[in-house]
């Protein structure tokens, strides 16, 4: 939650609509996102639940989860954000190799029966860096830590007894060490690794395989798209947002010297070759976009001018959309406790991806609007007509009509309210708005997919005790599902 916490601000006035006011409303209008169409343009973006197999694997339970967004009828549903590597990831859903195929076939097939075929279902792929925990001083000490000339230098100069001593000598020597001395012979990026984690970044490119991303990754994000393709799923969303892979390219802070970092056109030149790769995969008629940053939020990072020649260019080269997030980065997360990792949403540039309602006197209700209809006013200034999806803090009816009829977007995305409610969208369309549970932005959810629990909301749980069949967490707390609705005949 948003250290700033003596702020807490109301629920806006929803506006919900009545059922013809519905019906005329832009918000359920019929959008594109190139060769797709789209019932309305209500938009469910990517939320990991942490439901898929420790394999990488379609779950009953990630069946569930998928076919509960489509029972309310968004206009598109984005499938969490999927590994496109054949690497144990955990619990996080994978699309590395043709076996994950059949799965996400099911998915697919979910999704279209839950919806009646009214929801379009794309699914974000991304790649990550490794990263590990923070460690114990002491592992790190004995283990990680690589004993570099110098330091050993450092260390004989202070202790000439340890003069041409072997590796176990000089480690206990660093052991035995007062922490503020021994912290005073580490790098900055030693003294990083030590109290965060190790965390790779796209700039070290001493690391064989970070100076080969770029050779590797077009192939990797296209042989996905085209495994989607196969699955049956109706787009992409290229995740070139956050802490990930592609971000990192994208961002200011990339300074490879390899032709992909440094200068704008060098740091997208990648995020371009992905897109070439994966429209060659997959062809004209599937529908490719990508979520990206509108501003990182962190010193040195991208803004918004950045951002705005990152989406001009990517126009140009005919993605179908653009998702304009916010934040989200590695960069400012907060220092983990030991054994755990960082994770990229505790920041202040986490704090704006998830904007909770004690975030400061601003609040977190359609936060993020402005980067995106900045963009999209460049774009269309410009004659490119891509569209564009918002997010953050998006919860009712006049609100996401408002930033339609302003033209700041063209999709309305909302991630904790479809979370809260899932039916939140069919309620508003049938009239029947004020029967929406509606979020209360204090981040329980994210707390949850912090520590990598499945994700649930903590208003679900209020009508648990009535529905003793509603399946439940691992720790039998919590239901996994939000309860039915069924609209009255
Ligand atoms: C539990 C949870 C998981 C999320 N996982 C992803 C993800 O996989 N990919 C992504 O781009 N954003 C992810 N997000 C961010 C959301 O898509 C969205 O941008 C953010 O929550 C702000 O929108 P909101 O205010 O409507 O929730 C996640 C958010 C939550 C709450
Ligand atoms: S737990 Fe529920 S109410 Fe709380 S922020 Fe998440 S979706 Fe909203």
């Amino acid at each position: 939650m948003s250290p700033a916490s003596r702020f807490r601000h109301e629920l806006p006035d929803p506006g919900w609509p009545t059922r013809e006011e519905a019906r005329a409303a832009r918000l359920f209008s019929e959008g594109r996102l190139g060769p797709l169409r789209t019932r309305t343009r209500c938009w469910v973006p990517a939320m990991v639940p942490w439901r898929a197999g420790e394999d990488g694997c379609v779950t009953p339970e990630v069946l569930d989860w998928y076919g509960r967004f489509a029972a309310g009828a968004p206009g598109v549903l984005v499938v969490e954000a999927t590994g496109i590597r054949d690497v144990p990831s955990g619990p996080l859903l994978r699309i590395g190799h043709d076996r994950f195929v059949p799965g996400l076939v099911d998915l697919v097939e979910r999704v279209r029966e839950e919806s009646g075929g009214r929801t379009r279902l794309l699914i974000q792929i991304l790649d990550f860096l490794r990263i590990r925990k923070r460690p114990d001083p002491k592992r790190y000490f004995s283990e990680f830590l690589v004993l570099r000339e110098d330091l050993r230098a450092a260390l004989e100069a202070r202790d000439p007894g340890l003069a041409g001593a072997d590796e176990t000598r000089l480690r206990a020597a660093l052991l035995a060490m007062p922490d503020p001395d021994r912290r005073a012979l580490l790098s900055p990026r030693e003294l990083r690794d030590l109290d965060f984690g190790a965390r790779e970044t796209v700039n070290d490119l001493h690391l064989p395989w970070i100076a080969d991303l770029p050779a590797r990754l077009p192939g990797l994000f296209a042989a996905a798209a085209g495994r989607a393709r196969e699955a049956g799923f109706n787009g992409v969303e290229l995740h070139f947002a956050h802490a990930y892979t592609m971000a990192g390219f994208l961002s200011r802070t990339n300074r490879r010297g390899d032709g992909y970092g440094g200068d704008p056109e060098a740091r997208r030149r990648l995020p371009l070759e992905v897109f070439d790769a994966v429209r060659k995969e997959v062809g004209m008629d599937f529908c490719v976009g990508c979520r990206l940053c509108g501003d990182e939020v962190i010193p040195g990072g991208d803004r918004i001018e950045d951002a705005i020649g990152h989406c001009l260019a990517f126009a140009k080269r005919g993605f179908d959309f653009l998702s304009i997030s916010k934040g989200g980065k590695f960069e400012d997360a907060k220092q983990p406790r030991i054994g755990e990792a960082a994770y990229p949403y505790t920041g202040p540039s986490g704090h704006e991806c998830m904007p909770t309602i004690r975030i400061d006197e601003r609040g977190p209700f359609g936060r993020n609007v402005g980067l995106a209809a900045r963009i999209r006013r460049a774009l269309r200034e410009r004659g490119f007509m891509t569209p564009v999806v918002t997010a953050g803090g998006i919860c009712g009816f006049a609100q996401a009509e408002a930033i339609l009829e302003r033209g700041e977007a063209d999709f309305v995305a909302a991630a904790r309210q479809s979370l809260a409610d899932p039916d939140w969208f069919r309620k508003m369309e049938l009239g029947r708005g004020a029967e929406v549970r509606r979020c209360t932005y204090t981040n329980y959810c994210e707390g949850l997919d912090r520590r990598h629990k499945e994700v649930t909301c903590k208003l679900w749980d209020r009508d648990f005790r009535d529905d003793p069949s509603a399946p439940r967490s691992r720790d039998g707390k919590r239901r996994l599902c939000p309860p039915p609705w069924t609209p009255p005949a």
